[in-house]
This record gives structure tokens, sequence and C-alpha cells, in this order.
């Protein structure tokens, strides 16, 4: 049985691998890609998701959604993912047409009311489910629940304090945490140590086939950034996120109660993850805290060689 998901997304170079993997993916039965104002501009990453899907043929609908933060201005990350966010890759044009249809608006289209709920899987900052939820408070019964990149129970990677996903839209990610959708935050814990190695990588390019091309190329130009600040590999955020909910076997994960910080100078934008549990509050998130780097790997070379020559 396929799990029905929406992908919310901001490509962004390792939005594209995550995207490759899901839309190989069979456990996965994508409904629609949304994207968001992020890594770069709204329109940005608008034509980079339609441009994937058309380069990849497959026939999912693309919606776009905000452009900016809900509070704050637009904080974009050219010097991780390039000025086009798709780091050195260029793609046709692309095909698939824009769904004239907000992001928000698709994502209550696709879940109240429905038979089957499906499951939100992001990317990117929040800033479109934030939406969806304060037009749409009947969303949060039609969401099965949310795998989101982002957050961490440690460190920051945009602040020492705050991941970029919720550090670009702290006001957002308040919301969204604060919904009661259950909630596995794919954060910093994990993605850190999700490193696809040089050797793996390479091995990758014997793989025929559009995906992995395109998949291959992301990993190089990010394992180049990577590698300038000290990791053995590229680092996979969003491909853990698509990988939590493809196989969620290769994860550790524990309940915590977690708040967004939205005030602090230096801490906004930081998920507070009660670890000891001193607030005494019961848990809204499931904080993934470890990843089995071997079993992921292995995941994404099969995903990768899904795609036709
Ligand atoms: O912190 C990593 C996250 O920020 C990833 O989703 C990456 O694409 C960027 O959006
Ligand atoms: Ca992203």
């Amino acid at each position: 049985m396929k799990r029905p998901v929406i992908i919310d997304c901001d490509p962004g170079t390792d939005d594209t691998i995550a995207l490759v993997m899901a839309l190989a993916a069979e456990e996965l039965d994508v409904k629609a890609i949304t994207t968001v104002a992020g890594n770069q501009t709204g329109d940005k990453t608008a034509i980079n998701g339609r441009k994937i899907v058309s380069y990849l043929k497959k026939n999912v609908p693309v919606a776009h959604g905000a452009d900016k933060p809900i509070m704050r201005p637009l904080v974009t990350a050219p010097h991780v993912h390039g000025e086009s966010g798709m780091g050195p890759v260029e793609l046709p044009d692309p095909v698939t047409p824009t769904l004239d249809i907000k992001a928000w608006d698709l994502f209550y289209e696709l879940t109240v009311d429905k038979s089957e709920k499906v499951h939100l899987i992001t990317l990117g900052p929040l800033t479109n489910v934030a939406i969806a939820l304060m037009k749409y408070p009947a969303l949060k019964d039609g969401i099965e629940g949310i795998t989101m990149m982002g957050g961490s129970a440690c460190y920051g990677n945009d602040t020492p304090a705050a991941e970029y996903n919720i550090y670009a839209d702290p006001e957002a990610a308040r919301i969204v945490f604060d919904s009661g959708i259950p909630i596995t935050m794919v954060g910093l814990d994990c993605t850190h140590k999700a490193l696809l190695m040089k050797d793996e990588i390479d091995s990758m390019a014997s793989v025929p086939g559009t995906g992995a091309k395109l998949a291959q190329d992301m990993m190089n130009h990010i394992y180049e950034f990577a590698t300038r600040f000290g990791f053995s590999g590229a680092v996979m955020h969003d491909p853990s996120a698509v990988t939590a909910v493809i196989k969620p076997e290769l994860f550790v994960t524990a309940p915590y109660h977690v708040v967004v910080e939205t005030k602090g100078k230096y801490t906004t934008g930081k998920t507070v993850v009660d670890l000891m549990g001193v607030t005494k509050k019961d848990p809204n998130v499931n904080v993934v805290l470890d990843i089995d780097r071997e079993g992921f790997v292995q995941l994404v070379k099969k995903l990768l060689k899904s795609y036709e020559s």
C-alpha cells in the first residue's frame, strides 16, 4: 500500500536529491510537490521544482506557495545552492506547468474531507504549512503527520543555535510545532551523520539514467561544500527526511516536548528540545537522533537505479 504524501520544498541541491529518491520510491504515492522561498527566491524554487519533475518525466503536479516568510524578510542561501538554487546543474525548461492554485490551497484540496489522510514531508522553511494552518484550521485533522527536515536537539547551522529551515521562518515553525499535528523532526542530530563518502558518490556514476546523473551531480556539489566545513562526506539533509518516510526502520527516534524560540537575541529559530523532561509537558515531536548510514546509502543507490536510462 503506497503512502500518499505531499512534498513541500525549496529546491535546492539536497532537495533535488530528495525528490529524485521520493519520486522513485515504490512506498510513496507523491500526490503533489509544492515549493516555497528559502534556499532561493520563490520564483527560482518554483521553476526548479517544475524543472526537476519534467526532467525526471514524472507526472506530479507542482504548485508554488510563499515568496517570503510570514513575518520576516527572506534570507536565501546562494553560497550553498548557487544563484539558481540548483548548484552547478542546468536543467532544460520545464514542461510541467505551475498549477493555478497556491500551495496552501492545494494542501486543503488534497487533505480535507478525504477518505485517506496525506502525510506531509517538508524540506524547507515551514511558511506554506503555517499559512495553510492559519487559513484552514481543519487542515490539522486532514494531515496524517509531518516529517520535516529541520531543527536539532543540539546546535545550529545557520546560527550557533538554529538550523536554516527553522531560522528562515521561526514564526511559521512555531505555528506548526504548536499545531498538534504529529511531527517527526529530522534535524541536524541525524543529518550530520547522513554522509555520503566520495567513493560512494563515485560508485553512483556507473548507474544509468537521468535520476542518477542529476543526483550524483548534486552530491558532488554538496561534497565539495561540506568538506570545506570539515565533514568527511556530503551531508544529506533533505534525503534523510524522505528516507524517514520510506524506511523509518533506519532511524532512532524519541518523543520530546519541543518549542520554537522566536524572540531570542542569540537563539531565534532554535528548536528547544526538552531532553530532560523538565517542563513536564507532553511530547509533541518525535525527534530523530540517529540513522543507519549504511542502510541509507543502500537505499539511495537502489532508488537511483530505478530510473530508466
Ligand atoms: O539546514 C539544511 C536545510 O536548509 C536543507 O533543507 C537545505 O535544503 C536548506 O533548505
Ligand atoms: Ca531544503
